[in-house]
């Protein structure tokens, strides 16, 4: 764990980080282990990437974990995903609750095996008035099944929305960012460069990070390094870069008017 001053020193008030964390398998297997075994070291490198976050004021972290097309595995592994985010709730739902973190579950619910599904329902519960990092994870998540499923949700909502382009995107980031907001930073560990249909909407300006880091090695001075870039870089939203401030003298003698 980073020591108080430097955590002082890189408070990151305002932040949004959603972090695809993949290459548990690839890293199990350089090591000689089951790919299991890089998802138990992947569930340790959340833990502490949620302290983190945390600790450095990050004010919504959101976690890829387990995508909607990842019941392409096989059935031993899903089971074994799950098995593990159930612990990792359970192990840590107190002390979410006492540093302040709210938890939240993004995604599909329906098809969630009934043990995960009740362990991440009462830990939202338990968090629920947390005030400090919001800490959502994607379980069963599809960005564009979202994306979907919020345009039908207000389309059922407002009959105007069907015909006011302007209104159904507003409504539609609503559902879908909510209080978190759009994304500022997006970080892919285990060297592959693509979104994988991770928050689409949400990422529409988000700067990107790669890193070729594995997830169970990604540390929290990777997260720290990629920030630090993240802060480097100049975001115009589409527009254009401020002038440089144009040092203007006065002609001697005029008066200086209002
Ligand atoms: C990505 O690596 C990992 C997953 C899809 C599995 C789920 C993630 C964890 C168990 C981390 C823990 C998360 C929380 C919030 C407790 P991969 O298997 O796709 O790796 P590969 O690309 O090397 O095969």
């Amino acid at each position: 764990m980073a020591n108080d001053s430097a955590i002082q020193g890189n408070r990151q008030p305002g932040l949004h980080v959603a972090i695809i964390m993949d290459g548990n398998g690839r890293w199990a297997a350089r090591q000689g282990l089951p790919r299991v075994a890089g998802h138990r070291v992947g569930v340790l490198t959340a833990r502490r990437i949620v302290e983190h976050a945390d600790e450095i004021g990050i004010r919504c972290l959101t976690l890829y974990a387990f995508s909607s097309d990842n019941w392409r595995r096989p059935a031993a592994e899903v089971t074994r995903v799950f098995w593990l985010l159930r612990a990792f709730l359970r192990m840590e739902t107190a002390r979410l609750r006492e540093r302040g973190v709210r938890f939240e579950a993004i995604g599909r619910r329906d098809r969630i095996p009934e043990a995960a599904l009740r362990t991440m329902e009462r830990t939202e519960e338990v968090t629920a008035g947390g005030s400090g990092l919001h800490l959502r994870v994607a379980i069963d998540y599809s960005s564009r099944d979202a994306i979907a499923r919020a345009a039908c949700e207000a389309a059922a909502l407002s009959d105007e929305a069907l015909f006011r382009p302007d209104m159904l995107r507003s409504m539609v980031t609503q559902a879908l960012a909510g209080d978190c907001g759009e994304v500022d930073l997006l970080i892919r560990t285990g060297g592959e460069k693509r979104l994988s249909d991770f928050l689409l909407w949400e990422c529409a300006y988000a700067e990107l990070a790669f890193t070729e880091r594995m997830w169970p090695e990604f540390d929290e001075a990777d997260l720290d390094a990629a920030i630090a870039e993240f802060r480097h870089r100049e975001r115009r939203f589409g527009g254009v870069p401020e002038p440089p401030m144009k040092q203007v003298s006065e002609p001697a003698g005029q008066p200086v008017s209002a």
